[in-house]
């Protein structure tokens, strides 16, 4: 009784009046569930009455979520945009009926950024470049063909992945991309996609690299790998981002070779930004940058242990 009035006193009290509507883009990836989660997490924490919509990658059901949350009168809401186009006029919608929107993980195109509060994602151009970087220092001088496995079509984080990646590599002429399709960002589509490209590629003999646009289909690729008897992490590099715990098993295991690191705790800082506007008129920067790690198999297993319990 006592400790609960405590809490209630010492700023949580605004917290507890504070409901959020979270369009969330699906289940597609590790990373996505990780975020899903976190976000319940740090929405507890903070006594922040949560409603999540889980969109099925559907853009127009998250333009109805979004609907929806301003017809309930929430005090913000979250959205991870599934592609980068065509928010403008349900995000216009909530910027007039006061409702502040925080991006969570992935942009949009917009000319105009009063319609959304903050972003809280990762520099996803970055994220491609180090990956892009990672590879042609392992390379060195010898030619290499890389497969590209893209995240889901006119996604930020797809559309930036590739691009940071392409300018890394364009320095080094003995890099080249020879085959490069979307495997949506799943597990199942980065396996059938990788399969494609094994018997398009002499039967993966000439693929000196894989570079995935998250963890979820390098492991799939590992997969189609290991059943056209290759050897990925040894007679293939494999490098990819997010940094999820199956793949600090894969690199634990020989099998994969770098990730970049991208947080799942994208919501923290949202809320923290959400509740320092609301109770103190506080702007955020239009950017909450969150940071992007390389992990290289060195100190795969001991962060595999550290993650393995996170629940993702
Ligand atoms: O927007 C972040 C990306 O979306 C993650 O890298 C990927 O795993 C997820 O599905």
């Amino acid at each position: 009784g006592t400790v609960c009035a405590l809490a209630m006193m010492s700023g949580s009290s605004f917290a507890a009046d504070l409901t959020v509507g979270f369009s969330q883009i699906g289940s597609e990836s590790g990373w996505r569930a990780a975020e899903t989660s976190v976000t319940k997490l740090e929405a507890k924490k903070r006594g922040i009455d949560l409603k999540i919509a889980d969109a099925q990658q559907k853009q127009e059901n998250q333009i109805k979520a979004i609907r929806s949350f301003i017809a309930q009168g929430v005090g913000a809401i979250f959205v991870a945009p599934v592609v980068a186009t065509g928010w403008d006029d349900v995000l216009k919608e909530a910027k007039d009926a006061k409702i502040p929107v925080v991006l969570l993980d992935r942009t949009i195109d917009s000319k105009d950024d009063s319609l959304y509060l903050t972003a809280v994602t990762s520099d996803t151009v970055y994220e491609g470049r180090v990956a892009g970087e990672w590879l042609a220092k392992t390379v060195g001088d010898k030619p290499c063909n890389i497969v590209e496995l893209q995240g889901t079509v006119g996604s930020s984080p797809a559309i930036n992945r590739k691009k940071g990646f392409d300018e890394a590599i364009a320095k080094h002429p003995n890099l080249k991309i020879t085959r490069s399709q979307t495997g949506d960002f799943t597990r199942a589509k980065g396996k059938e996609v990788m399969e494609s490209f094994i018997k398009a590629e002499n039967g993966g003999k000439s693929i000196c690299a894989v570079y995935a646009h998250n963890d979820d289909m390098q492991i799939g690729a590992i997969q189609a790998l290991k059943e056209a008897g290759l050897k990925p992490g040894k007679d293939i590099l494999m490098v990819s981002i997010d940094a999820v715990p199956d793949l600090f098993k894969a690199m634990a295991n020989g099998e994969a070779n770098a990730t970049v690191e991208l947080t799942p705790n994208m919501a923290g800082p949202a809320f923290d930004a959400v509740i320092a506007y609301k109770k103190d008129g506080k702007m955020p920067p239009k950017w909450i940058q969150t940071e992007s790690k390389v992990y290289l198999p060195d100190t795969a297993a001991k962060e595999y242990e550290a993650r393995k319990d996170l629940g993702y």
